[in-house]
Parts: C-alpha cells; sequence; structure tokens
C-alpha cells in the first residue's frame, strides 16, 4: 500500500485521466512525436499501479479519440502498436490484481491485432471485482451519447422499451461501460483546459484538475497533488454546501 496524502474517506472513486501533451513531450526532446506515445503507455502502466496501490477502484484514460483519426497515419499506427504493447506487458498484472478491464469506444475502425489484445483482456479479467481499468478508445462523447440512443430507439421499435420508461438512470444501460460509476475526479495533463468530448455523460458532478506537466512526466507525486487538491473541494450536486 502507498501512502495516502490525504484522508482515506476523501479517495475518489472514479478518477478519469485525459492524457494529453505526449507529441509535444517528444518534440520538446528532438525526438519523434510518436516516442512521445510510447512514453505515455510507460507512464499509463506505472500510474495504473500507483492508483491500486493508493485504493482508487475505478479509473478511466482517455487513449484515443473519435477525432485523432485525423492525425497522420504513421502517428496512429505507432500509437495503436505501443497500445498493443501496453496490453501485452500488463496483461498478465491485470489479471491477478483483480482489475475488470473495460474498454469503450468504436470497434469497427481499429486494427484487428488491437482490437483482439482488447478483447482478450477483457475476456480474462472478465469476473475481477476488486478494480476497473476502463480504456477510452476511439472513443467520443458525443459518439456515445447518439449510439446510446440508437440502441435505444432499436429496444423501442422491437417492443422492449418504452420512451415514457427511459431516465437518467436506465439511458446508461446504453453507455460503453454502463457499471461504472460517474466521475469523480477528471484530471487532464498539459495545462490545456478543455474536454476534447471526453465522458459527456459520466462527468456532469466531476470535480476538474488541470496539470500543468506533460503526461509521460505525470509521476505519483502529481497524482497525489491532484488528490490533495481534490480533497479541498466541496462538492455539492446542487445541494447545500455541508458544514
Ligand atoms: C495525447 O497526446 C494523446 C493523443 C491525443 C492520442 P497528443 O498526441 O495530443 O500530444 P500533444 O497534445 O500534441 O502534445
Ligand atoms: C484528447 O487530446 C484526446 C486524448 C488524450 C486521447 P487531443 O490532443 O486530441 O485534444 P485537443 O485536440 O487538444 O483538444
Ligand atoms: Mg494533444
Amino acid at each position: 500500500m502507498a501512502d495516502l496524502p490525504i484522508d482515506p474517506k476523501k479517495l475518489p472513486v472514479h478518477v478519469a485521466f485525459i492524457m494529453d501533451d505526449n507529441g509535444r513531450w517528444a518534440q520538446r526532446r528532438g525526438l519523434p512525436r510518436h516516442l512521445g506515445h510510447k512514453a505515455a503507455c510507460m507512464r499509463l502502466s506505472s500510474l495504473l499501479r500507483h492508483c491500486r496501490d493508493l485504493g482508487i477502484k475505478v479509473t478511466s484514460f482517455f487513449a484515443f479519440s473519435t477525432e485523432n483519426w485525423n492525425r497522420p497515419k504513421d502517428e496512429i499506427d505507432h500509437l495503436m502498436e505501443y497500445l498493443w504493447m501496453f496490453f501485452q506487458n500488463n496483461i498478465d498484472e491485470l489479471v491477478k490484481s483483480g482489475t475488470k478491464v473495460y474498454v469503450s469506444g468504436e470497434r469497427d475502425r481499429l486494427p484487428k491485432d488491437t482490437l483482439e489484445i482488447c478483447d482478450r483482456a477483457v475476456e480474462l479479467t472478465k469476473d475481477n471485482d476488486r478494480f476497473a481499468f476502463n480504456i477510452c478508445l476511439d472513443y467520443g462523447g458525443r459518439d456515445e451519447i447518439v449510439r446510446a440512443a440508437r440502441l435505444f430507439a432499436s429496444d423501442c421499435l422491437e417492443g422492449k422499451a418504452k420512451p415514457s420508461d427511459l431516465t437518467e438512470q436506465s439511458f446508461r444501460s446504453y453507455l460503453f461501460a454502463p457499471d461504472l460509476p460517474d466521475v469523480d475526479l477528471l484530471i487532464r495533463t498539459s495545462g490545456e483546459e478543455r474536454l476534447s468530448n471526453y465522458l459527456l455523460y459520466e462527468i456532469a458532478y466531476s470535480e476538474f484538475v488541470f496539470a500543468n506537466v506533460y503526461w509521460p512526466d505525470f509521476d505519483d507525486r502529481e497524482l497525489d497533488k491532484c488528490l490533495v487538491e481534490y480533497s479541498k473541494r466541496n462538492r455539492r450536486f446542487g445541494g447545500l454546501s455541508r458544514g
């Protein structure tokens, strides 16, 4: 167990990360952009371990957006290769640590070997229940909501659902990872302060922390700082402040 930087009662259940600034991290070192994605995958492995050590139950990581297909093919190919390596290197640890893997996003455009290793990780960890690791790959928040609406409409046409029965809660069953709780803390590295189409339904009442650090440099101590910042926030959910 790592030393907790905060009162355990103030630990977020679900932390979502926007892993940004990988390309600039590499360019600043005179390296090709794709090596930033390689360093990013290494950072992802070590941070995932730190989250588990701290006792953070659920983590989501934004690895590739629906808009990232606009990048050069060479960069995308490298990124997919590094993600494949990430799963290859971490699959045993995910299984042994009791982590259930979720892959959120569209499937059709992903390379076959990326899809295969993702499916393998999901299958091998499907009965785990200590931690959840959600990787968002070819993921867009609007895409997720539109897809959910389409699935709901199909259920209505087939007589399995009725428009008048739909609630905010039941709508979740059409999302990519229906059983995960809402995001408590959203962290974006790079100093950029935007969502870039991430988890739009799930972040309705999340706390945001924007860390002015390149993702490959976002180490365990940087995460601890974000948790301290989070622990000072007063979450009201539309109600009144306590104390
Ligand atoms: C984030 O890093 C990873 C992806 C978007 C795939 P970037 O590749 O966006 O790095 P910067 O923001 O260009 O530095
Ligand atoms: C968001 O980063 C997507 C991921 C981290 C995967 P981007 O670099 O794509 O976001 P923008 O383009 O700066 O908004
Ligand atoms: Mg970026």
